[in-house]
């Protein structure tokens, strides 16, 4: 058998073709190398083990085996049906102790609990404690080189710590999930041999069957995209009893193709989960208490869920007014205004936000039901990346900064006192100093809330990287970025200071992190608000006098701010419902 069993398949992408790997990576002793080009002795000591699992690979699946692997739609390992070169019991963990590390995006919090979620159902256990780990699994980010450059010196603590580890434990194993696995592959087990499983966004649910392959002292990896995998039915587990809020994921993906971005190469196809599977999950958080939900998606307000074939009609997506799509129009399905307004019935005392949307899918509709429905935030996101219109066609973001401006307009007038929020890239490919000052003139006009800001980073694979030149230099991209910031902080802080001496419902969250007198929540526009924990009046009984609790509605009279947080004065507690009358 070859070392290097693999399939490819692509994926049709319109024009491009984007190409999947589905791999299990065995060792040399497994090639025709003599063994001992596998000289370590924890790999000596696992000989045993791998003989077994030789000589069933041997005897095990077939080239063809992982063909009809890959080209299923939705590859789903069962635990009642093994594949052939590993049993039930292999696939059980056995109560081994897995530590899960996250890095990058809100997206990749809730996929470490889908993970986490997969594995404890067979049989894994969680710990908190690094040390005791016998499987350390990172969920990673590629969307910057820096957020790459942190994992690799990441693997190189973990390696130390798996030379250490003692000889009388199980080794330790060590596992890259998520888009780093995804846009490395291969490279991440050339490079670092310690690492002995790779699991792709949409692998996580062969995870026990990787870490099985693993414990015999094979790598193993399976980084295949899938067209239909959004996990629907693997509800992440609530780790923190004490939350307010949780993140629902309703989809997975990206078709936008901007031209800077990985993601549609790491995180694949656009796709949703069926609008039941996410009302089942809200409930079941509104059952536990929780008085806040954000739905999740890399494109979020551009779902769709085409599974109930009766709403399959031809009518196209609405998009907002002078925006365009690099992909064909989108045609029927329930879209993210039906979703949104289920999901925000379910519970009318239970904030509802969503992130990330685009700023295309915001048709007169959502913006209406945002503006009427009391417990959808009154907060949006609105990336913009650039302020310059020539930089906004090479990014391939479908709109000019008109037509960004005039959805501005609308949308605050469509909801007024909304909170507004932007990210934005500094120097990318071919910005000129012009193209820099008209997004500081953006960001001045249109005064945000709050911003992500970024240097550009160049990402291989991408259309930038094919088609553009990385010709701004680092110093200067770090000086715009430098210039974004200070502007978005200026003005942030006047947005902020209009806010003074207005009465917010705060969602309190705990103790402030820097003082223990004092209550942290959030407002409706997601901004921090902190207050003395004194007693107050609840407006429901004002014969008793309460101390607010994490989950608990307050209403707090503003009196200062900063660009990032709101300091006030505590006045009731209340409900989300009473509020109105007061806010
Ligand atoms: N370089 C810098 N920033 C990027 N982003 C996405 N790709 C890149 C890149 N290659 C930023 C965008 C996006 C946010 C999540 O990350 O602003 O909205
Ligand atoms: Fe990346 Fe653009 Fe998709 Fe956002 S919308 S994930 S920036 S390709």
């Amino acid at each position: 058998m070859h070392p290097l069993q693999c399939v490819l398949q692509a994926q049709k992408w319109g024009p491009l073709a984007s190409v999947s790997w589905l791999l299990l990576r065995t060792c040399r002793a497994l090639s025709n190398l003599p063994s001992t080009a596998c000289p370590s002795p924890e790999k000596q000591q696992e000989d045993g083990v791998r003989k077994d699992f030789s000589s069933r690979l041997a005897t095990g699946p077939t080239f063809q085996h992982f063909l009809r692997s890959a080209s299923a739609p939705q590859e789903k390992p069962d635990m009642e049906d093994p594949p052939p070169y590993v049993t039930v019991e292999e696939l059980l963990g056995r109560q081994r102790k897995v530590y899960l590390e996250t890095y990058g995006c809100q997206m990749n919090v809730n996929d470490t609990e889908i993970a986490w979620s997969v594995l404890q159902k067979s049989g894994y256990l969680r710990t908190r404690n690094l040390q005791e780990a016998d499987v350390i699994l990172l969920v990673t980010c590629s969307i910057r080189e820096k957020a790459e450059q942190t994992i690799w010196n990441r693997l190189q603590q973990l390696k130390a710590l798996k030379t250490k580890r003692l000889r009388s434990r199980v080794p330790l194993r060590i596992g890259i999930l998520g888009c780093m696995a995804e846009r490395l592959k291969e490279e991440i087990l050339n490079r670092e041999k310690m690492v002995d499983i790779l699991a792709g966004p949409d692998a996580y649910r062969d995870l026990p069957r990787l870490l099985a392959v693993a414990e015999s002292g094979q790598q193993a990896a399976n980084v295949l995209l899938s067209l239909d995998e959004t996990y629907a039915d693997v509800m992440p587990v609530q780790t923190s009893p004490s939350a307010t809020s949780a993140f629902v994921s309703i989809m997975r993906g990206c078709d936008n193709m901007c031209s800077y971005c990985i993601v549609p190469f790491t995180r694949g196809r656009e796709r949703s989960r069926p609008v039941a599977s996410i009302l089942e999950e809200v409930r079941k958080l509104s059952e536990q208490g929780l008085k806040e939900v954000t739905l999740l998606g890399q494109n979020v307000n551009s779902f769709q869920d085409s599974s109930e074939v009766q709403f399959n009609n031809a009518v196209s997506t609405n998009l907002s007014r002078g925006f365009s799509t690099n992909y064909k129009p989108k045609k029927g399905g329930l879209r993210f205004t039906y979703l949104l307004d289920q999901v925000s019935r379910v519970d009318p005392e239970m904030r509802i936000r969503f992130t990330s949307p685009h700023p295309k899918d915001f048709p007169d509709e959502v913006l209406q039901l945002i503006h009427e429905r009391d417990n959808i935030c009154k907060q949006i996101h609105l990336p913009a990346q650039s302020g310059s219109s020539r930089v906004l066609e090479a990014m391939r973001r479908g709109y000019s900064r008109e037509a960004y401006v005039e959805l501005i307009h609308h949308i605050r007038e469509s909801i007024p006192g909304v909170s507004l929020s932007s990210d934005f890239i500094a120097g990318f490919c071919g910005e000129t100093e012009e193209d820099h000052l008209q997004t500081v003139s953006l960001l001045r006009e249109v005064q945000y809330n709050m911003g992500f800001l970024f240097a550009y980073s160049m990402r291989q694979k991408t259309r930038a990287y094919h088609r553009l030149k990385d010709d701004v230099p680092e110093e200067v991209k770090l000086r715009r970025l430098e210039e974004l910031i200070t502007v978005f902080r200026e003005e942030a802080t006047k947005a902020n200071m209009a806010s003074v001496g207005s009465t917010q419902l705060v969602l309190v969250e705990g103790h402030s992190k820097r003082s223990a007198t004092d209550l942290c929540g959030r407002n409706d526009g997601n901004l921090k608000v902190i207050f003395p924990d004194v007693e107050m009046e609840d407006i429901n009984n004002s014969d008793v006098r309460v101390r607010a609790q994490p989950g608990d509605y307050v209403l707090v009279k503003i009196t200062s701010t900063s660009s990032q947080t709101l300091k006030g004065h505590v006045l009731c507690r209340t409900t989300l419902k009473d509020s109105s009358a007061y806010c």
